[in-house]
């Protein structure tokens, strides 16, 4: 089993590289985010709970986004492998998954953060809210309170698994392609 975590700041490009990761490499894509969003479409308990962090920007509590990993990882006995997106946003998210992936006898092998400038980030952002119909793309405000959040309680994720020398930090600016293939040579160096 080989375990991913594609990592970066809101807009940096995990939702359009997860996407083709998980078709090159047979991967289970599992997004919190994307979860949550089903959640808030079924109309579940769970999910209007989430709307209102996620329409201000800030994260959800840890035991919602673990408990809904947990149970992803056990719907899912047959995968290749995991590529997280999204996941884990905060420390205590970190030690949850990788004491759910020891119980599978698997591991994470490579954190990729995507690095891409703030004023990129907003831009990326406020263009997709024009479409997208996500409720905290088409504010400026939420955009900017999406990104205090990721430094405040996400980039110490990254620290987290440098002490286990599983971070390669890309560039993710340029294009689509330019990134994947950045992304794949990484992989490929922890695969064989
Ligand atoms: P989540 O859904 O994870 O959103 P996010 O991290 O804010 O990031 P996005 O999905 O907006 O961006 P992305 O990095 O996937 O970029 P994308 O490829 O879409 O989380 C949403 C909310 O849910 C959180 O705020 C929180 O409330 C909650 N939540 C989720 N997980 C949680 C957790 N673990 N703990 C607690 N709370 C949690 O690209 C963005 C745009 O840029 C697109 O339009 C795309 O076409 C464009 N683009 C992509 N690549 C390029 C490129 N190379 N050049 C130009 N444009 C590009
Ligand atoms: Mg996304």
């Amino acid at each position: 089993m080989f375990n991913i975590i594609l990592f970066g700041p809101p807009g940096s490009g995990k939702g359009t590289q997860s996407e083709k990761l998980i078709e090159k490499y047979g991967l289970k894509h599992l997004s919190t985010g994307d979860l949550l969003r089903s959640e808030i479409a079924r109309q579940t308990p769970l999910g209007l709970e989430a709307k209102n962090l996620m329409d201000k920007g800030q994260l959800v509590p840890d035991e919602v986004v673990i408990g809904m990993i947990s149970s992803a990882l056990e719907a899912n006995p047959d995968a290749k492998g995991f590529l997280f997106d999204g996941f884990p946003r905060t420390t205590a998210q970190s030690e949850a998954l990788d004491k759910l992936l020891k119980l599978k006898q698997t591991e994470i092998g490579v954190l990729l953060a995507m690095e891409v400038s703030e004023e990129e980030l907003v831009k990326r952002l406020l263009n997709r809210g024009l479409t997208s119909g996500r409720s905290d793309d088409n504010n400026e405000t939420v955009i900017r309170a999406r990104i205090v959040e990721y430094k405040d309680k996400t980039t110490v994720v990254a620290n987290y698994y440098s002490q286990f020398d599983k971070v390669v930090t890309i560039k993710g600016e340029g294009t689509v392609e330019e990134i994947f293939s950045a992304l794949c040579s990484e992989i490929e160096k922890r695969l064989s």
